[in-house]
């Protein structure tokens, strides 16, 4: 297992380039198992999340291969509808290749993602889901089986707006009989995405980014050439960095819409951001402000996936801060960790309290989960003194080349193989 050593200290300054988003990436190679045509997905990140979706996709019979940072999918050849349970247990989010592989095979067979480091991870919506669409669906020795003589439009009520239930769902519906109406839908900017690039392969569906989402069944898809959008947490984590290190650091292939309500708070901690195209600069020159409160909610509220990252930061502002998770049940376990490199931070039920401290001390921490994870490096970064990052592969599922881009702003970080 790999480790990350920080000397932490040294402003941030310069330019990176933010990697096409994770969480529609893995959506688009689900989406892929619905067609026959070709698909070329442009600038993927190579992440772990990334390559096992790639290997399940392989094991369904379809062939996929990285070129450069172009990932070219053929699932022409796709003869297998069972999900390998290593793999689904790996990449919990594989859970949304149900929806494509059963519209394909009408039948699928997936071990039960069991709840994973941020909390239990029901699929409950999912299902209800599937099963308005005529799905059947047993759950034996830890798998979920679903079979269906054909898929039928019809309208489904989400009780809650769960991003992963809702492309599942879209994903069913694209090639069912008649329409298929998805109501209190995610509205997060990786569905507007999924729904581009369905329509893009022939699909007819509308409404994504609102709270409705309409699909009308087609018979055919194509293939396609298509630019993901960008990963507006992996943006969100090299802004909230900059703010915590100090510097000036620059943006680019970045969209400031789908992370406005990070730079709402960051302008409020004080840090200087100026938007240009898809560029985003932050300037930080002084110990930052704590904003009184932070409250994860769906999009557009505060992303939950920044949630430890701007804990990190608050850590360090002048005055106190409550982190609020309303979404997941146990996203607070990196705190610890941030207590051993001088954090004052008590977290109660959904509640982190945090009173800022001058400076993080270097410290030996251990990541436990990806953002998580991300937050203790930045933490080091901003630390004063050595610090060690233990058991870097959960970060490896979701930011590529990490310590390569961080570097390249000034940050003295290594990769050390243990
Ligand atoms: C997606 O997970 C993201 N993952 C997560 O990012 C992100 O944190 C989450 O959406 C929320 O934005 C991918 O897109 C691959 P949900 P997902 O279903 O789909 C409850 C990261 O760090 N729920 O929107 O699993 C659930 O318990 C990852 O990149 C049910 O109750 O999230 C949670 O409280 C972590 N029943 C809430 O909905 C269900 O059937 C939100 O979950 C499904 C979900």
């Amino acid at each position: 297992m790999d480790k990350y050593v920080i000397n932490g200290g040294s402003k941030l300054y310069g330019s990176v380039t933010v990697q096409a988003a994770k969480n529609s990436v893995l959506p688009l190679l689900a989406a892929t198992v619905l067609t026959d045509g070709e698909v070329t997905l442009r600038n993927v990140p190579g992440i772990t999340d990334v390559k096992n979706m790639v290997k399940i996709l392989t094991r369904l019979g379809c062939k996929a291969v990285f070129s450069g940072n172009d990932l070219i999918i053929d699932s022409s050849t796709a003869d297998c509808f069972e999900i390998p349970s290593e793999l689904a247990h790996e990449l919990r989010s594989s859970v949304f290749l149900l929806g494509s592989v059963i519209s394909r095979f009408r039948t699928a067979k997936i071990a039960y993602p069991g709840g994973c480091d941020i909390g239990l991870r029901p699929v409950d919506l999912h299902l209800t889901g599937l099963k308005k669409l005529g799905v059947e669906i047993t759950e034996e020795n830890g798998y979920i089986i679903c079979r269906c003589d054909s898929l039928r439009g019809d309208e489904i009520m989400l009780d809650c707006p769960s991003v992963g239930a809702t492309e599942n769902i879209m994903l069913a519906a694209v090639k069912a009989e008649g329409v298929t109406i998805i109501k209190n839908a995610a509205r997060e900017p990786e569905i507007e995405d999924l729904q581009r690039f369905l329509n893009k392969i022939g699909a007819n569906v509308k409404g994504a980014g609102s709270g409705t989402i309409v699909v009308r069944g087609v018979k055919q898809l194509g293939g396609c050439d298509y630019i993901p959008i960008p990963d507006r947490i992996e943006a969100g984590t090299f802004l909230i960095a900059a703010a915590m290190c100090g510097g000036e650091v620059e943006l680019r292939q970045a969209n400031a819409e789908n992370i406005s309500s990070l730079l709402h708070k960051l302008r409020e901690n004080g840090c200087k951001i100026r938007i240009n195209d898809d560029k985003i600069e932050l300037e930080s020159h002084r110990r930052l402000t704590s904003v009184k409160s932070i409250e994860t909610q769906p999009y557009p509220g505060f992303p939950t996936d920044l949630q430890a990252q701007i804990t990190a930061l608050c850590c360090i502002c002048r005055g106190q801060s409550i982190v609020t998770e309303n979404l997941f049940e146990t996203r607070f376990k990196y705190v610890p960790e941030l207590r051993k490199m001088g954090a004052d931070v008590t977290v109660i039920n959904r509640n982190a309290f945090v009173r800022g401290v001058e400076k993080f001390k270097g410290a030996t921490v251990v990541a436990h989960d990806l953002r998580g994870g991300a937050a203790l490096v930045l933490a080091a970064l901003a630390a004063d003194g050595r610090s060690e990052i233990l058991d870097i592969s959960h970060i490896d599922r979701g930011y590529g080349s990490f310590e390569y881009k961080l570097r390249g702003l000034g940050g003295d970080i290594v990769r050390v193989s243990v």
